[in-house]
């Protein structure tokens, strides 16, 4: 899960070529360098399989997200994932780095700083009606903007709250 960034990412397939060229290219070799990302990958022999890049970020929200906890900011700590692909022929590779960047954050990086909510800015592109906003629902993300129906960008920001995972966990041990 560290990888060779020089080597990376030849023959990888996805059905965004966006997300094929940028691991393929320069720019992520510059993000990782400068520390403004970083990446984890999945292989299947030497290829890859998907990847998975996280970063430091600040959640800002219209409403005080934690006031039922006594906190009433509207800015909160959160790790965003960046960029976030599978190979087409590798099924549910997306999903397993998904997941594991869930626990991954909840389990080790809360333990060493302040952090609750994982962003992302799910990938809406008008030209092809592509729209990545349910797969993240599936897991859990929810919309930032309350009208994000109609979004005028090319993508929707969306937060996934970690005290769920902790608290489900909690509940887990407590039932057995
Ligand atoms: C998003 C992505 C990483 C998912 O990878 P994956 O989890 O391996 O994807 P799979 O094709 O195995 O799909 C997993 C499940 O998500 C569902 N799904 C896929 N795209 C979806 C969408 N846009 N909305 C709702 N569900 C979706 C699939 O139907 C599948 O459901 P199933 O398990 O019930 O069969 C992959 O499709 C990809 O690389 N997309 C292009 C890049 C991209 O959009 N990245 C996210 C940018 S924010």
């Amino acid at each position: 899960m560290n990888p060779d960034l020089d080597n990376l990412g030849q023959g990888f397939k996805c059905i965004r070529n966006d997300f094929a060229t940028y691991i393929k290219g320069r720019k992520i070799k510059m993000e990782c360098k400068s520390l403004t990302s970083k990446c984890w990958i999945v292989e299947h022999g030497n290829n890859l399989a998907g990847y998975i890049t996280l970063m430091a970020d600040k959640l800002t929200s219209e409403y005080c997200l934690l006031e039922n906890e006594g906190i009433g900011y509207k800015t909160f700590p959160a790790i965003k994932i960046g960029w976030l692909a599978a190979d087409r022929r590798a099924k549910g590779v997306g999903s397993r780095l998904l997941e594991w960047a869930i626990q991954y954050v909840t389990n080790d990086l809360t333990n060493r700083v302040g952090i609750r909510f994982i962003t992302v800015d799910a990938l809406f592109d008008p030209d092809t009606g592509y729209d990545i906003s349910g797969y993240y629902e599936r897991f859990g993300f929810e919309h930032v903007d309350s009208d994000h129906t109609a979004p005028c960008g090319n993508f929707r920001t969306m937060y996934f709250d970690i005290k769920s995972v902790i608290e489900q966990a909690r509940a887990l041990r407590q039932s057995v």
